[in-house]
């Protein structure tokens, strides 16, 4: 079990909740609020792969990618069913894209969307082939297309939005720290 490195204050009694495009940091940020606060570091992405068996790009490309928001959105009841306290929860990109996916990303806690400008985005997809959304002819204009098409969403969907184009892992973590601290102050 991690010590929270800031836990001469009192515990955070909420979950935190990262949605935001492909590559804005849910997983990197997640890791280290998870470590910070002594919380749970929950993954909607693994948690599908556990659920169906396969990898990610395997669902995509033998079940379709309608299979693949099924098995999220499952995994997104479950995880609000099992009345969590003290977790991160990363979520994958396309989580907003079902509507019925938001009151239960509210259910679960403080949803928190991370954002970044898209030459970074593109710069961070691009070291990893695992995403099958971006196996297209020109991964460049996807992820234009799809950031434009998804910002209103992400927007619609967050509590509380921070953009981490040019913040360090430490420096976001500790933002969205402070500010829900502020949201959810600790009952003395
Ligand atoms: C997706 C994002 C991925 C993963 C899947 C689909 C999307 O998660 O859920 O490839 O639709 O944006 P990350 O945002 O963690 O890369």
């Amino acid at each position: 079990m991690p010590v929270p490195s800031d836990n001469l204050e009192a515990p955070l009694s909420i979950n935190l909740v990262l949605i935001g495009f492909m590559g804005s940091g849910k997983s990197s940020i997640g890791r280290l609020l998870a470590t910070k606060l002594g919380f749970h570091l929950l993954d909607t992405d693994a948690l599908v792969v556990e659920a169906a068996g396969m990898q990610i790009t395997d669902i995509f490309q033998w079940k379709g990618e309608e299979a693949f928001r099924e098995y999220e959105s499952q995994v997104l009841a479950c995880l609000v069913d099992r009345n969590l306290r003290g977790a991160v929860v990363a979520t994958g990109g396309g989580i907003v894209t079902r509507e019925a996916n938001l009151p239960l990303l509210h259910e679960l806690g403080f949803v928190v969307q991370l954002t970044a400008n898209e030459e970074v985005i593109f710069e961070r997809v691009s070291r990893n082939k695992a995403r099958p959304l971006l196996h297209t002819p020109n991964p460049r204009e996807t992820v234009s297309h799809l950031l434009s098409r998804r910002a209103p969403l992400y927007a619609a969907a967050a509590d509380y939005t921070l953009d981490t184009s040019t913040k360090s892992h430490a420096q976001a973590a500790d933002e969205i720290i402070a500010e829900a601290r502020r949201r959810y102050p600790t009952p003395l």
